[in-house]
């Protein structure tokens, strides 16, 4: 019950797996009047702390969501046939028609639109050295598009593992897994042509229920870090602010090229490799021909204290105290906005607002640029903050935002 009728809060619930997979198979049912071989799904995430960190050989700590992309997906022909072909429809675009295309045509520069996310990934595979063959698939999602909450991974993820098991891959076991996160990275960043690193999609395939996931960026290692917000009375609470990202554009490209060319100057592989003592001496070193120099020491000052900060936030997590963790939301929030400006009037102010209405931290979460933040906040008081953040969105003159609550739910894997 919305308790300020006057901005009442939007709420994105996620589907049960059973519906999801209802919802492709019937959309599958009618796209092809054929039965698929299954249905495969993979999650969306929402990130904790660690931002653009993954390309600079960071750390970060995803979780993922309850929200889940849907693929029912049917095997067509034999793997490496000459006249394998891949057929794809979504049931977000239903007048977008079928897509439709050679499998030996699908590779960078070929494929436009959402369906590069999801043949590119058969396309990396086969690049892999894997036997792929044509297929039939139809995508339904109630991951929020657009949202910096990882769409496009769970529609790389979810076909990867489909393609997984329907080719026999045997990529299934962890370890399996980390190719196919290389594959899914090498869709979007290649075909694609969005070059983010490699966060969403590990979440995706490698993440555990009831944890977060400490992914190492220098060597993808992982660690599942318990996660039980319930527990403590907490909940994290997801503002979508509406305000659509754009990872494809310049910006996220621009900070990539930035950090990279700041780790050549300063003579490392990485900006992981600057410890934060020696923060302050790297730092006078920067000279910059692109940028001012003052702008790309920013970059940098933010990638090293947040990857500091993602040590801190874990150190809390494994002491049992997760309650402690605000402060290092509103700090990584604050880097992000004034050092690495990456985030949006709309993420300030849902920031701001979800402050003071009791959050014990709040920050964007994702790529930025508009997109989401989170809220950590007492279980009793997710409906006021939500109403307090959107009752802010309304006196800023935005569109409505949405609200979800993130638990850390399971991995891709076969739905039905
Ligand atoms: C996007 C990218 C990720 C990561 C984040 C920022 O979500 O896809 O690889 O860089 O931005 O942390």
């Amino acid at each position: 019950m919305s308790r300020h009728a006057a901005t009442p809060a939007t709420w994105v619930d996620a589907w049960e797996p059973a519906i999801g997979a209802e919802r492709a198979t019937a959309a599958f049912r009618t796209r092809f009047d054929a039965e698929p071989d299954g249905v495969w799904s993979a999650p969306g995430r929402v990130n904790l702390i660690g931002e653009h960190t993954d390309y600079n050989g960071g750390l970060c700590l995803p979780i993922d969501l309850p929200h889940r992309t849907y693929v029912a997906f049917r095997r067509t022909t034999a793997v490496a046939a000459d006249d394998a072909v891949v057929r794809l429809a979504s049931a977000q675009e239903p007048d977008a028609g079928l897509w439709s295309s050679a499998l030996a045509d699908v590779r960078p520069g070929r494929v436009q639109g959402w369906p590069a996310y999801a043949a590119g990934v058969a396309w990396a595979l086969a690049e892999d050295g894997h036997a792929i063959g044509g297929f039939d698939a139809v995508v339904d999602s109630c991951v929020p598009y657009g949202a910096g909450l990882s769409s496009s991974a769970a529609l790389e993820c979810a076909v990867a593992v489909a393609l997984d098991e329907a080719f026999g891959l045997g990529l299934a076991a962890d370890a399996g897994r980390a190719r196919l996160v290389a594959a899914c990275i090498r869709a979007e960043n290649e075909v694609a042509g969005a070059p983010t690193g490699g966060m969403d999609q590990s979440s995706s395939l490698r993440a555990q229920a009831g944890h977060a996931l400490l992914l190492d960026s220098l060597d993808q290692s992982v660690r599942h870090v318990p996660f039980d917000l319930a527990a403590a009375g907490l909940a994290l609470l997801v503002v979508d602010t509406k305000a659509e990202h754009q990872l494809a554009d310049g910006q996220y490209a621009a900070r990539r090229t930035a950090c990279e060319a700041a780790a050549r100057h300063l003579g490392v592989a990485t900006l992981r490799e600057i410890a934060p003592k020696s923060l302050d001496d790297a730092l006078a070193r920067i000279t910059d021909d692109d940028q001012p120099t003052e702008v790309t020491q920013r970059r940098v000052r933010h990638v090293v204290t947040e990857i500091a900060r993602v040590e801190r936030f874990v150190a809390l997590l494994d002491a049992g105290r997760v309650r402690d963790v605000g402060p290092l939301m509103d700090a990584s929030h604050a880097s992000l906005r004034d050092d690495y400006e990456v985030s949006a009037p709309e993420l300030d102010v849902a920031v701001d607002a979800a402050r003071s209405a009791g959050a014990l931290g709040a920050r964007m979460t994702g790529g930025g640029f508009g997109g989401s933040a989170i809220a950590l906040v007492e279980v009793g008081a997710i409906d006021a903050v939500a109403e307090a953040v959107a009752r802010a969105f309304a006196d800023a003159g935005f569109h409505p935002p949405a609200f979800l609550v993130a638990e850390a739910a399971a991995a891709a894997a076969r739905t039905a």
